[in-house]
């Protein structure tokens, strides 16, 4: 088993990455709490392939379980679910030392965390992820949250888990276009803080996203884990070094923006978004031209939707301009100086940028 800890003093958890993982939690969480009484929040795609295994385990070693399903996709984060899932625990009479765990991709772990974040005040809680995206990024760090009407992920809270378990076998079921969404997410890392991991998923991109070595697998989902807790455990709620996390966020938040939140999967729109932020470093004389090639050419090897045609600039900077990420000085850029290490860069307006990278891309 892999073992990688998030360090927040009092609040630091393990992260345990083993195959097999799912059906062996119970004595897991035995050291995570006490308590007796679990909450098993997930979406009904991985409720029919692991939702009931899952409880068969934990009532098996004696845990009195409730199983509550929401519809798969991003709409179940929403105020609607948390007021249904909140409504289902009152009235099953979870109590202040219940216990949430969230099995799932993304959409559920950020949903039963803010569930867990606000029950009665904040309960414990436990992420079982199980897309490859939610194994290397959205189960670790505590960023919990609902969407609102106006925007995505503007309502929630930071909120620990007491642990993440993480079971690579469950990537098996995965989607084609999942896998490689994740794998985005993947790549980030080796391009904000490890050239040496990134040299790793140059060299194995493909036996990685055919799941051909279970170690190999592990060991890349170990040290993904590793960069976002060093990074967390330095900086838990985002006041600096926790930004380069954003690396190739901010194209592609505007990306999945224009085209509805429905043509892309965030992991395929993060890909797209990484390429642009090493073309703007390049432009910007920051990155050498052979390593943004270098970069460019890997994901190349990603199997992705295209950028839909009609796509421009103009529409993409505006949505930019409502970044979270903007600040009254303008608009924060991470960018590389070297594949493995970022730096940060204000814009007023990244129109050009975005219209010459087309162009590139358009070529
Ligand atoms: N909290 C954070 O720090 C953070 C970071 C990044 C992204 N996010 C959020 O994560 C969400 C996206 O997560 P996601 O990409 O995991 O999407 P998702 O949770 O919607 O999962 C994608 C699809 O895969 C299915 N699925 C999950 N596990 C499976 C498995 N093992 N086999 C087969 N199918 C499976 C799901 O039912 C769903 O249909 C977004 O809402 C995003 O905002 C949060």
């Amino acid at each position: 088993m892999n073992t990688v800890t998030v360090d927040l003093g009092a609040r630091s958890y393990p992260i345990h990455i083993k195959p097999g993982i799912l059906n062996q939690i119970a004595p897991i969480i035995q050291g995570f709490s006490d308590s007796r009484e679990v909450a098993l929040i997930t979406d009904e795609t991985v409720s029919k392939l692991y939702g009931q295994s899952v409880l068969d385990h934990l009532s098996a070693a004696g845990y009195t379980t409730f199983l509550f399903t929401v519809p798969a996709g991003e709409d179940s984060k929403s105020y609607q679910y948390l007021e249904k899932l909140h409504t289902k625990m009152l009235k099953a009479g979870l109590k202040r030392d219940s216990l949430v765990i969230a099995l799932g991709g993304g959409v559920v772990g950020d949903l039963a965390g803010f569930v867990a974040a606000t029950y009665l005040r904040g309960i414990g809680f436990i992420q079982i992820p199980t897309t490859l995206l939610a194994q290397v990024d959205s189960s670790v760090g505590g960023k919990t949250g609902i969407n609102h009407i106006l925007g995505k992920n503007l309502i929630g809270a930071f909120h620990q888990p007491l642990g993440v378990l993480i079971d690579p076998d469950a990537l098996k079921t995965l989607s084609v276009r999942d896998m490689w969404g994740g794998l985005g997410e993947v790549l980030k890392y080796g391009l904000i803080r490890d050239v040496e991991f990134f040299e790793t998923i140059e060299q194995n991109l493909e036996s990685l996203f055919s799941l051909s070595d279970m170690d190999q697998v592990s060991s890349m989902l170990a040290m993904c884990c590793q960069i976002k807790a060093d990074v967390v455990s330095a900086d838990e709620k985002e006041g600096g070094l926790r930004r380069i996390l954003n690396f190739g966020h901010t194209l592609c938040h505007a990306l999945e923006a224009v085209t509805g939140y429905d043509y892309f999967r965030h992991g395929e729109a993060v890909v797209y978004g990484l390429d642009w932020a090493a073309w703007v470093s390049m432009r910007f004389d920051l990155l050498d031209s052979n390593q943004y090639e270098r970069i460019h050419k890997l994901i190349g090897r990603f199997e992705l939707p295209p950028l839909p045609e009609n796509l421009e600039a103009d529409q993409l900077q505006a949505k930019m301009a409502l970044d979270k990420k903007q600040t009254a000085a303008g608009l924060n850029l991470v960018l590389l100086d070297a594949i493995g290490s970022t730096v940060i860069q204000t814009v007023q307006d990244a129109t050009d940028e975005i219209k010459g990278w087309l162009n590139e891309l358009r070529k």
